[in-house]
């Protein structure tokens, strides 16, 4: 058995334990009573999984039609193996991150995911709380369920703001001046759902969801005929009457409509080749983040880690890199920073944490990951996130 995990899903079909739903064995030898009693982030996505409905899950753990992007991504980290150095004083370890002026406690970022309020009725307010408490960086989605100020408020600072492209150059202006105005620094173009996608797992756990997605979504609803983005705080006082929440005829001259309409520093989220990140340096991009999001958008792709080292040697140092994608361990962070990364964000290994405890379990991810990262730091000799290179890793594939 390769960890926990896979051992209660073994017990869970072993016939002994035949007439209870596998779901129920999972669920119930993995129930915790407080978010500290949390080993891993495994811990929380078996409960998060018991929790919500199955609409919900669907959502949460959704990759594109057979999720094999979706798997790349976590098992990539498993090709590197961490390189251990002894009499190193690594009695200091410092994990502080700085990126456009800001400085954090760790290069653990929260990415931008939507709809949080689907998972934990405090929704982003409640990870913008544990974000504050352990001073990480939070992304905040275009299609939160909180408002920006609300989330700033409860974050203590304001948000980076991830913001999502329509037909309508006139929404994408008057949703930069809202997070400008609200004190976002940086904005993160989401680029990688040009023309829509295909989530498979999703639409199978939505028809075993007997509850009517009307009741709570409206017909701007999953299954409704509206437009459920335009439903979102965010777009309150915004006119998207035929707009369409989509903008496949997008190119790179968008940065520089972007840049010419706010004072926010411009990332780009959702490039893989070297091609691009080199383009994107090219058109003006301050920053880019290396994501396929989360294997949600095309399929059979290339996990974000495989994509991180061409990015890395095509910016050459001018612009931050940060990489998100199957991220569960603080050795998988390392290993990613170890490639190039200036940091890594982290979506659903959160959001299992949201889903079982709001806050405190949001909390807790951020303290295991960090625990786990610093430990890593430690067995390699690695007293800062300089130091993390990649002489700290031995691929397992050069033989
Ligand atoms: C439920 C869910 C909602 C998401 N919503 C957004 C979003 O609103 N904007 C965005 O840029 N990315 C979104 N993402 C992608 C994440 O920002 C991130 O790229 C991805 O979750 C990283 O992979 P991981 O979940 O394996 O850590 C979402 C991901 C999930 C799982």
């Amino acid at each position: 058995m390769t960890n926990r995990r896979s051992f209660l899903e073994f017990l869970a079909a072993s016939p002994l334990l035949a007439g209870l739903p596998a779901a129920d064995v999972l669920a119930q030898a993995t129930s915790l009573k407080n978010a500290t009693d949390a080993l891993d982030v495994f811990d929380f996505e078996a409960m998060a999984r018991r929790l919500l409905p199955p609409a919900h899950w669907g959502y949460l753990s959704t990759g594109v039609e057979g999720d094999v992007t979706l798997k790349a991504n976590s098992t990539a980290y498993s090709r590197y193996q961490l390189r251990t150095r002894r009499f190193v004083d690594v009695s200091r370890i410092d994990m502080a991150m700085h990126l456009f002026g800001e400085s954090f406690n760790s290069p653990i970022v929260l990415a931008p995911v939507s709809s949080q309020g689907a998972f934990h009725p405090e929704g982003e307010v409640a990870s913008a709380r544990a974000a504050k408490n352990r001073n990480q960086l939070q992304l905040f989605s275009t299609q939160a369920t909180r408002s920006i100020e609300d989330v700033s408020k409860a974050r203590g600072k304001p948000v980076w703001f991830q913001l999502y492209t329509s037909d309508s150059f006139a929404v994408t202006t008057r949703l930069l001046q809202r997070a400008e105005a609200a004190g976002c620094p940086v904005v993160a173009i989401t680029v990688d759902l040009p023309a829509g996608r295909n989530t498979v797992t999703l639409s199978r756990l939505m028809r075993e969801d007997a509850r009517p997605c009307a009741a709570c979504h409206g017909t701007g609803g999953p299954s409704g005929n509206g437009n459920i983005v335009a439903t979102k705080p965010m777009f309150a006082g915004i006119e998207t009457q035929g707009v369409r929440m989509q903008s496949a005829s997008l190119t790179w001259d968008f940065i520089k409509r972007v840049k010419d309409v706010t004072k926010m520093k411009v990332m780009i989220k959702g490039l893989e080749s070297g091609e691009d990140a080199a383009l994107a340096v090219e058109h003006g991009a301050d920053g880019i983040v290396v994501s396929n999001h989360g294997g949600r958008a095309t399929e059979t792709g290339r996990a974000t880690l495989e994509s991180l080292p061409e990015v890395v040697r095509a910016v050459g140092g001018r612009i931050p890199v940060l990489v998100d994608g199957g991220v569960r361990r603080g050795t998988d962070a390392f290993k990613a920073l170890a490639l190039g990364a200036n940091a890594v964000c982290i979506g659903r290994a959160y959001i299992w944490g949201l889903a079982s405890f709001g806050e405190q379990g949001v909390d807790r991810v951020l303290e295991m990951l960090n625990t786990e990262l610093r430990l890593a730091m430690a067995g390699c000799g690695t007293r800062s996130l300089e130091e993390i290179t990649p002489a700290a890793l031995i691929d397992a594939r050069a033989g």
